[in-house]
């Protein structure tokens, strides 16, 4: 019998750069995956959604490893998992399901083993990994995150979102590649774009944490990197340009795409109208498209540890059954 207890994590979408706040602007987004982790004989996979399809099923599942780098900075060994999953979270379109896979596996491998790693760590660790801490630092913190990474250590402040702001997604139906998108941008910028992003990203934080919705849209203006990621997605630039005319208070590429990401004033009146615009936009330009709202999530990873009963896994799905989306 194991001496670890059995754990199930939730864990949020992410929405990174916010437009101008390149690799330091996060947001956490009411769009979960849910993972159960215990200790086993041998090494068992539960994935289920339609996001899961492809997915790794032995020990280079980015679950396990992230798990097992946990237990090494911990000091215990646990070789063989029993891992489930459930996720609505889209692969590979800038909704941060990688960072909520990394952030929920090391929180999942670290409530197992009686939680020994603190957040502060937990954070390090997965920016480590994921090289930028923006999403990963919405996933595990919640609300709005502001954060710095120096090679080794993650400073951050966590702001709480004002309660009016709604988010519209367009989430078309291609996948882009982090690394990909990474690439089509310039190593050299001139000091007017380099100002004229940090007094947006400046304005951006401090009129979210004053609840200014006011300034959002001209705060979300980029020149760093949507400029040269534009020509990945198409529809794009006239989705930046045009948004706020159908009721966006601002729009942005989400993460390094390719879904657009509209924030929205709850009380807005056009709502339809703004996602008729973002989805005939992309089919204008040839791509299907779905749009999705969502509202910025205030808590972040969540973590449970159970009794070790052996549950089958139709209880996981019905326990999360009132939760999900689909
Ligand atoms: N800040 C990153 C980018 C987010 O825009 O490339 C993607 O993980």
């Amino acid at each position: 019998m194991s001496m670890y207890g059995r754990s199930r994590v939730k864990v949020p979408a992410s929405t990174a750069n916010l437009g101008p706040g390149f690799d330091t602007l996060g947001m956490a987004l009411s769009l979960y995956a849910w993972i159960e982790m215990e200790e086993a004989a041998e090494t068992v996979f539960h994935l289920y959604g339609d996001e899961m399809t492809g997915v790794a099923r032995d020990k280079s599942n980015l679950l396990y490893r992230v798990a097992q780098m946990v237990f090494a900075e911990a000091g215990v060994t646990i070789p063989e998992l029993s891992i489930t999953m459930y996720s609505e979270i889209p692969l590979t379109r800038g909704l941060g399901s990688s960072a909520s896979a990394i952030v929920g596996g090391m929180a999942a491998a670290n409530a197992m083993i009686g939680s020994p790693l603190d957040n502060a760590k937990l954070f390090d660790m997965a920016t480590a990994l994921e090289k930028h801490p923006d999403n990963v630092g919405a996933s595990l913190f919640g609300g709005m995150i502001t954060a710095v990474w120096d090679g080794k250590h993650a400073d951050y402040i966590r702001i709480e979102p004002p309660q009016e702001l709604e988010v519209l997604v367009v989430i078309p139906e291609f996948e882009l590649s982090t690394a990909k998108a990474r690439g089509v941008l310039p190593d050299k910028i001139t000091v007017s774009d380099a100002v004229h992003n940090i007094s947006r990203t400046s304005l951006l934080t401090a009129a979210l944490a004053a609840g200014r919705l006011d300034l959002i849209g001209r705060a979300m203006q980029d020149r760093l990197h949507q400029p040269y990621r534009a020509p990945l997605v198409p529809g794009m630039e006239k989705l930046l340009a045009e948004a706020p005319k159908h009721g966006a208070l601002g729009i942005a590429l989400s993460g390094a795409g390719p879904t657009l990401l509209c924030m929205v004033d709850r009380r807005e009146s056009r709502k339809q109208e703004l996602e008729l615009f973002l989805v005939e936009t992309m089919q204008e330009h040839g791509i299907p498209a779905r749009t999705c709202w969502l509202s910025p999530c205030i808590a972040g990873v969540t973590t449970e540890l159970l009794a070790r009963n052996g549950m089958q896994s139709e209880s996981f799905l019905d326990m999360i059954k009132g939760e999900r989306k689909s």
